[in-house]
């Protein structure tokens, strides 16, 4: 077998034993899927990791709309859209571009979109500085960044006292300041301090925001149009990656630009928008229902309806005392559970009960903020949640009269400072 480092080895033999248990890398052998229900180890089990927040993956205007497009066109459309594509594509484009009243260009993933952007729109003498909870994909992309010889700096979470320090003193060496950010970020479900953002972009003529808010996708904001821009207007300074395979239900990635040529120059020139191939078809006309869909004023009680199943599990989680890593009211939770150990336990009794959460270990968090990531879609009832917490709720009870837990010590661990670097692998 190939050697690896013995971090790396750590993780695996982490991993390994996860699997052992069934908690990752399970296999759902559903003949039918539902967004509900997926079947493990011979079990129905409610799936609280699906993260098609609005369950749009099951939309019949949408299957409907994708099964056209292949009868229309095939399964694929064999070319890079550099020397020809389907006019389909354009539609979906300009479809998104209505939903998000700004220039868009499309992507296969959030990551190709990050690949393609970022080497377009940072210039030679411009300096990164990476939120160290930045999503995975955005790490490789200022990685690629980084072996070019651009300047790239880890900045520890949120720490925006930090930041205008940084600012102020990269800005009198390069031509711009360039910060990476999720808007919600994928593990603890935070949402980026989009206002104060917005005054430091303001204030600093040199400080450009570049946010991947693929968790913020649909679910928040007028049309479906995310986190950050609910947050704050359009501004000329701040670039966006989104992603249609979370809460917009069809797959891929797509990029939202604050004017015309910057889409057109990535357009020409991306990486993955020349080198690599279009959406599916079906991808594509399901994009142009899904958007129709984000565009209507029903489209409203659907994340209404969300958002009151989030508000139940907030204040339910806090009436059992548990440990979340915030004060956060988003599609994602993350309870914290003090060890890696506790943090198997408590998956596999809840897999046993009929539940399946996603365990997180260091590096997908910090080593001190271990615990489970427990993802709400419209799929999920009301009951689920309350018998998903109560049972979490039992399980922390049989740690904690065993020695192993201590819910207080957990909740300081998620109040200090981040102090804990994550590293990419
Ligand atoms: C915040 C964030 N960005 C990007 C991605 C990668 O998306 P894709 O699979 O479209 O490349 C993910 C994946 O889950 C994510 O959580």
């Amino acid at each position: 077998m190939k050697k690896i480092t013995r971090e790396l080895e750590q993780i695996n033999s982490t991993f390994e034993y996860g699997r052992s248990l069934g908690i990752v890398r399970a296999v759902a052998k559903n003949d039918e899927y539902d967004g509900r229900n997926i079947m493990l180890n011979g079990k129905e089990t409610v799936f609280f990791g699906n993260c098609s927040y609005m369950g749009l993956d099951q939309n019949e205007e949408i299957k409907s709309a994708a099964k056209d497009a292949i009868d229309k066109y095939g399964m694929y459309f064999s070319s890079s859209r550099t020397f020809v594509g389907l006019e389909l594509f354009e539609q979906m484009e300009e479809k998104l571009e209505q939903m998000f009243n700004k220039p868009v260009n499309v992507t296969t993933s959030t990551t190709f979109a990050h690949i393609s952007n970022l080497p377009i729109l940072i210039g030679r003498n411009d300096a990164i500085i990476l939120d160290n909870y930045v999503h995975s994909s955005m790490q490789t992309a200022v990685n690629m960044m980084r072996n070019k010889g651009d300047h790239v700096e880890l900045l520890r979470h949120n720490r925006l006292d930090l930041l205008e320090e940084r600012i102020k003193i990269l800005g009198a060496k390069y031509d711009n300041v360039w910060y990476m950010i999720d808007g919600i970020y994928s593990m603890m479900g935070d949402g980026a301090p989009m206002k104060e953002l917005a005054f430091l972009m303001n204030k600093y003529e040199q400080f450009y925001v570049y946010a991947d808010d693929a968790h913020g996708t649909s679910w928040i904001g007028k049309n479906g149009v995310g986190y950050v821009l609910n947050e704050i207007p359009f501004h000329e300074k701040l670039f966006i990656g989104m992603s249609m395979s979370k809460g917009f239900g069809t797959g891929g990635g797509l990029m939202v630009y604050p004017d015309r040529a910057s889409k057109e120059l990535v357009k020409n020139l991306g990486k993955t928008m020349i080198f690599s191939g279009p959406p599916h078809p079906a991808a594509a006309a399901a994009a142009i229902k899904s958007a129709e869909i984000h565009m209507r004023p029903e489209f409203a009680d659907l994340q209404l309806d969300l958002k009151r199943k989030i508000e139940y599990f907030w204040k339910k989680a806090m009436q059992l005392n548990l440990p979340l890593s915030g004060n956060y009211r988003t599609p994602i939770f993350f309870i914290g559970s003090g060890s890696t150990e506790n943090t198997a336990f408590t998956s596999k009794m809840l897999l046993d009960s009929g539940f399946f959460v996603s365990p997180c270990t260091y590096p997908s968090v910090p080593k001190n903020k271990t615990g489970i990531r427990i993802t709400l879609s419209r799929f999920i009832t009301i009951q689920d949640v309350d018998n998903l917490l109560e049972m979490v709720n039992n399980i922390f009870i049989q740690l904690e009269t065993a020695g192993k837990l201590d819910r207080e010590v957990i909740k300081k661990t998620f109040l200090e400072k981040n102090t804990c670097d994550l590293v990419a692998i």
